[in-house]
Parts: C-alpha cells; structure tokens; sequence
C-alpha cells in the first residue's frame, strides 16, 4: 500500500484554481520534497491531504484513507506541522505536550519520549512565550509526532531558522524517516531538500512540473556535473515570475 496516492487532486478558490489536477503517489517510509515557488499551492495541497480542506475534484488516500470520506480514520494516522501553528505561549511547553496528549488519547508518557526525540527535554519547563522560532518550530513537530503517526506532513519546517536549528531539525526528520515514518516536506531550501527527499516533485502554478530522485532529475535536465537542485528549480519552475520581473 502507497502511503499517499493523488489523483487528479483540485482546488479553486473562487475562480482561482490553486491546485491543478495533480497526480502521485508517495511510497511508505519515503521523504518526498514537494517543491515550488511561493504562491504554487504547496500549502493548499498539504491542507487537503490532511483533510482540512475539500478538494473541488479529484481523490487522494492517506496511510489509506480517503482524504473526504474517511477524514475520522485518516486524523489518528497523521500529523502535521504548518508554516505557524497556535501553541498556549502562558503554558509550558510540556503542559501544551500533556494538553494535547489527553485530546488525542496518547499515553503521557509519550510526553517525555517526542520531548527527548525533538531536543527539549531541558526546557520542558518554560514557558512557550520564552521560547526562541527555533524551539517552537522543535515543540510543533514534537506534538505531531506525540500519536506516532504513519504519515507526517510538514510545511517549511526550517523556515527561518538558523542553520544549527535548521540541520537539527532535518537530523530528526532524517530519524523519523529511518524509523519508517513517511514524510510529505515542503521548503525553499533546496539543498535541504536535495540532502533528504528521495524523490522530489517541483509544482509550479498548481501542477507538478517533473517528479524524480535529485539524482535523475539532474541527469535529465542539468546543464553539467554542478547543477544543483537549486539550478533545476530556477530553470523549471516560475516562469511567470522571470517573465513578470523582465517586464518592469
Ligand atoms: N483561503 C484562501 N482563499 C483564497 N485564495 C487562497 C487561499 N489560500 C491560498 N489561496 C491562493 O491559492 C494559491 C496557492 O496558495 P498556497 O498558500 O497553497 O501556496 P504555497 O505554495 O503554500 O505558497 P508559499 O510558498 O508562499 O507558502 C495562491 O494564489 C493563494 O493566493
Ligand atoms: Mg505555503
């Protein structure tokens, strides 16, 4: 059983189509980098796979769950971390930890073992409103992971971050990966993507441009042994921006 599977999956919003028809499929235990410029509808794909959103058209299944009609199977299978999240900034960040245990039914000794497995085991104790981006985004990803879920899904998960926190952060994605977990991950850091996902898609303007591992794709397509993930990127995808920048 695939992971994720998408076929011809849809959004509109008012008249605008976000997502275009997209089709693909995500193996078990696979990182797979869903790339694309800003605006390209990463954020409405992750939000309708995990069922917050309705597609217009087109299906998709989840750890194999139908993403509309089998939304209460598919919530205990997966977690997801979005660009920014509302965590209780008065609590610590164990007490929001303990909090959402109870919600989600989790043993609390969960707790303690996502607490470890992000780094904040030592700070546990604060207050999130002292919490740096850095430890935050640590303390997000701890709670997706506190029902152990089959799929995780994570919007730029290093946005901002600096590089410390950014590489520790993809050394625990890399981990959860190791472990079986299958990772749907979007970023604008190209060599982050290129060091974890398997296989990338580049999707530009609600379409998925090419789907491949890094290594095919700069065979395919790069202009010699240097192109980097990041070349193929700039060469793929955004055409309607290079074209609205030449314009002014
Ligand atoms: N709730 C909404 N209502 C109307 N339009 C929306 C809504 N959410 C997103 N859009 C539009 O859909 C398109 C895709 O947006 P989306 O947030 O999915 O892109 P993204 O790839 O995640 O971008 P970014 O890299 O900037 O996060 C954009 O044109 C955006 O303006
Ligand atoms: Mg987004």
């Amino acid at each position: 059983m695939q992971a994720i599977v998408a076929r011809n999956l849809t959004r509109d919003y008012d008249g605008l189509r976000a997502v275009d028809g997209i089709s693909f499929a995500v193996e078990p235990g696979e990182i797979f980098g869903f790339l694309g410029p800003n605006g390209a509808g990463k954020t409405t794909t992750i939000r309708m796979l995990t069922g917050q959103l309705l597609p217009t058209c087109g299906t998709a299944e989840v750890a194999g769950y139908d993403i509309v009609t089998e939304r209460q199977q598919l919530k205990p299978r997966i977690g997801v971390v979005f660009e920014s999240q509302n965590l209780y900034e008065r609590m610590s960040a164990r007490e929001n930890l303990v909090f959402y245990a109870r919600l989600y039914r989790c043993p609390k000794t969960r707790v303690d073992e996502v607490l470890a497995q992000v780094g904040l085991t030592q700070r546990a104790r604060d207050k999130v409103l002292k919490y740096s981006n850095g430890m935050k985004q640590r303390l997000l990803i701890a709670r997706a992971l506190l029902h152990n879920p089959q799929v995780l899904f994570l919007d730029e998960p290093t946005r901002g971050l600096d590089p410390h926190i950014a590489g520790h952060i993809r050394g625990i994605i890399a981990g959860l990966a190791k472990g079986g977990m299958t990772v749907f991950l979007t970023t604008h850091h190209m060599e982050e993507a290129d060091q974890l996902s398997r296989r990338v898609a580049f999707f530009d303007r609600g379409r998925i441009v090419v789907l491949d591992t890094p290594a095919r794709l700069k065979a395919e397509y790069g202009r010699d042994d240097n192109t980097t993930l990041e070349d193929l990127f700039v060469q793929l995808t955004g055409s309607d921006l290079r074209r609205a920048n030449e314009e002014l």
